[in-house]
């Protein structure tokens, strides 16, 4: 696989804004990314230390601790039921899971990979790294008569913040079960519902307890903001979950084993994580009413940590417009043709750089 035959890595073409945005004399806002910048709990650091003399090698899937404290975090954060602690396999980040996910199921030419029409790009990269097509739709009907190897849906939605509800992914299960293919969950946000609660795909509302076909992807940057430590763990069929360990057991990948502690860590700890969630709470409330004021329409953005605003423009306009008051935000054409309208507003920055674009959004408002 030659980079050429992947898409232009997106963030590289907002050399411009960036700079534009740089040159404020009060410094940039920068809310084009979803990278966590809040510290990591003092709970999940003693933990990584304590675990750092660690000179043997970690096992792939994972300690028993960490398979159970996933399973015992699912079921108390989200209400996920029947998993089994065998059926959870820890990975380096989601990023990298998600890369590689078609190419370790053994997905290539001539099989199909299902992702949402506005979507996280790793989804497409990971089909292209396979050899796979990519098709992309929201609804079953879009696809027609054919039938794909996999489906990733992402609830709440990177970059839209839109939910799906128990009856779509009761939907989506069915068809994809009455067909044998096989459904990915992109879980991430799960744990940032503001104005609904999103439910897993694992949920028993969802799949009657049976997890057959069934895969759900989460992460620990977000809600615990670990992205710098890499850490997430996929959970789900206990078949397919197997055939990933037993491929990842020869190709590696495996989770630092100090990383694996502090995960532990993690998910016993909910403290931490409400407030993590809060804090984004408070960035939203503020962000929010500043853009509407500032005479930006917001779509969908009920949960997840973006707002999805437009001004009614093509969306680099908006990116330069927004950069020339020094706040940085990803175009909606990042994530899909149906996004060229709008901007990914990232609630990822201090409050002082919050409240920083707050004002400055009200300036423009006058
Ligand atoms: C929808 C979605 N999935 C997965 C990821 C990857 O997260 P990580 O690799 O940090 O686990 C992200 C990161 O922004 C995301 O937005």
């Amino acid at each position: 696989m030659k980079s050429a035959s992947l898409p232009v890595f997106p963030w590289d073409t907002l050399a411009d804004a960036t700079a534009a945005a740089r040159a404020h004399p009060d410094g940039i806002v920068d809310l084009s990314v979803g990278t966590p910048v809040d510290d990591v709990a003092p709970v999940i650091r003693d933990a990584l230390a304590a675990a750092s003399s660690a000179p043997g090698y970690p096992t792939t899937h994972g300690t028993p601790a960490l398979r159970e404290a996933a399973v015992s975090a699912l079921r108390r954060r989200y209400g996920i039921t029947h998993l089994a602690p065998g059926s959870v396999l820890p990975a380096i980040g989601t990023k990298e899971l998600i890369a590689w996910l078609p190419t370790v199921l053994g997905l290539g030419a001539g099989d199909t990979v299902v992702v949402p029409e506005l979507a996280y790009p790793t989804y497409e990269v990971g089909a292209l790294l396979a050899g796979a097509a990519v098709a992309r739709a929201d609804s079953l009907t879009q696809l027609g008569p054919s039938v794909p190897a996999l489906v990733y849906v992402n609830s709440p939605s990177n970059p839209t913040g839109r939910v799906l509800g128990v009856d779509h992914l009761r939907k989506v299960v069915g068809w994809a079960r009455d067909r044998g293919v096989l459904v990915a969950s992109d879980e991430c946000y799960l744990g940032l519902g503001w104005d609904v609660a999103p439910v897993s795909v694992l949920h028993p509302d969802v799949c009657d307890g049976d997890h057959t076909g069934l895969l759900a992807v989460h992460s620990l940057s977000k809600t615990s903001s670990l992205a710098g430590y890499r850490a997430g763990f996929v959970a789900g069929d206990p078949a397919v979950v197997a055939e990933l360990l037993a491929v990842r057991k020869h190709a590696g990948m495996m989770v630092p084993t100090p990383i694996q502690a502090a995960m532990v860590a993690a998910l016993d700890d909910d403290a931490h994580e409400r407030e993590q969630r809060e804090r984004y709470a408070r960035r939203r409330d503020a962000l929010l009413p500043a853009l509407l004021a500032a005479g930006f329409t917001v779509d969908h953005s009920e949960a997840g940590l973006y707002l999805w605003a437009t001004r009614g423009e093509p969306c680099r306009d908006t990116v330069t417009w927004l950069a020339q008051k020094g706040i940085l935000v990803a175009p909606g054409e990042f994530y899909g043709p149906r996004g060229a309208r709008h901007v990914r507003v990232a609630l990822t920055a201090t409050d002082e750089r919050i409240a920083a674009a707050v004002a400055r959004l009200a300036d423009s408002a006058r």
